[in-house]
């Protein structure tokens, strides 16, 4: 069975196809040089260019899996959460294309897409941490995942855009700010530690983006690199923090790390340190993408036991959980 999955809910246009479950095509068209300058994504652009680039996308995916649109067995595409226009750029095209070819169309929520890419077997925790989001879940099985928490506010990749932006480091600046923390001292200054004191599964990375440049105001000679390391130290250790209480309290020692965050060195020793089964998705899989959607979209064709290729299916019924507040993006 061969399954077309599309997300544009921010700024990556994304198109995969799958057979049988598998991945054989993986197209990401990003669209970093366009909201670079404006340090951050301007949502009517990622609409605009979505449209632009999301037909020869499709052909290119084809293309790449060997196949023609007849071969397609259903669409799969995010139906939320999301930026709404962008969101109704590749919605509306899978609903065209499903309806055109008579085949099922599968909304899939952008984070069980995340989930899927993995490639864990249930029953598993997973810590989804990236420029859109920062949530828990536990995945007991395909049909039964629920949200332990999420981000009160900023997500935690955000943040670190956030601040690399204070320390002039570029968008997106999450990777460049690690590296530059890696030079300097992690205590070298004073940041509030987030949520301290709370005994929840919950994420909070606005006040320590705030406490940066307050920082920054207060004692503009301070060291970037200090300022960096601190920074990193405490917003993964609170990412940590806060993954192993919900560790403790599951009982479940198998997690799936994905997202752009899932690359960070310290988040990633922190893991192994504390001794779990850490998987984290393949590399192109990790971050936003159109085979992750196409591989959830998979798993509900088989657990709603649609026949592959019969009626035009609208399965918005089989969703098990609805768009989550705070931790769209
Ligand atoms: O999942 P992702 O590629 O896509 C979106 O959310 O759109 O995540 C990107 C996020 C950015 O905020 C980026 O700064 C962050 O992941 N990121 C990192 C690292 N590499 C990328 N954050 C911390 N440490 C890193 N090494
Ligand atoms: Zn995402």
């Amino acid at each position: 069975m061969n399954v077309l999955g599309i997300d544009t809910s921010c700024d990556d246009t994304g198109v995969g196809i799958t057979r049988d479950g598998r991945v054989v095509a993986n197209v990401v068209v990003p669209q970093t040089a366009l909201h670079a300058r404006f340090g951050g994504v301007v949502p009517e652009e990622a609409s605009r260019e979505h449209l632009e680039v999301i037909d020869s996308a499709v052909a290119d995916a084809l293309t790449r899996a060997d196949l023609t649109l007849a071969d397609l067995a259903a669409v799969g595409a995010t139906y939320g959460p999301g930026l709404v226009g962008a969101l109704l750029v590749g919605l509306s095209y899978a609903k065209t294309l499903a309806w055109g070819l008579d085949v099922p169309l599968v909304p899939v929520h952008h984070l069980e897409g995340h989930l899927a890419a993995a490639a864990a077997e249930p029953p598993f925790l997973a810590l989804i941490a990236s420029g859109g989001h920062t949530a828990l879940f536990r995945v007991q099985a395909w049909d039964d995942i629920a949200e332990l928490g999420h981000s009160r506010d900023d997500a935690a990749g955000e943040a670190f855009d956030k601040v690399a932006r204070l320390l002039g480091l570029g968008y997106p600046g999450g990777a460049a700010l690690s590296a530059l923390a890696a030079t300097g001292d992690d205590h070298g200054v004073s940041l509030p530690w987030p949520m301290q004191g709370k005994d929840t599964i919950e994420f909070s990375f606005s006040g320590l983006k705030t406490a940066v440049a307050m920082l920054l105001q207060r004692q503009p000679d301070a060291r970037p690199e200090d300022v960096a390391a601190t920074f990193e130290r405490v917003a993964i250790g609170s990412l940590v923090e806060v993954t192993l209480r919900a560790v403790e309290r599951t009982g479940l020692e198998r997690l799936v790390v994905a997202g752009g965050v899932a690359a960070n060195r310290l988040l990633r020793r922190a893991f192994d340190e504390a001794g779990l089964e850490v998987r984290f998705p393949p590399p192109g899989l990790a971050t936003d993408n159109g085979a992750m959607i196409a591989l959830a979209a998979h798993q509900r064709l088989l657990a709603g036991g649609a026949e592959p290729g019969s009626a035009t299916t609208v399965m918005t019924d089989a969703v098990p959980y609805q768009p989550l507040a705070g931790a769209a993006g």
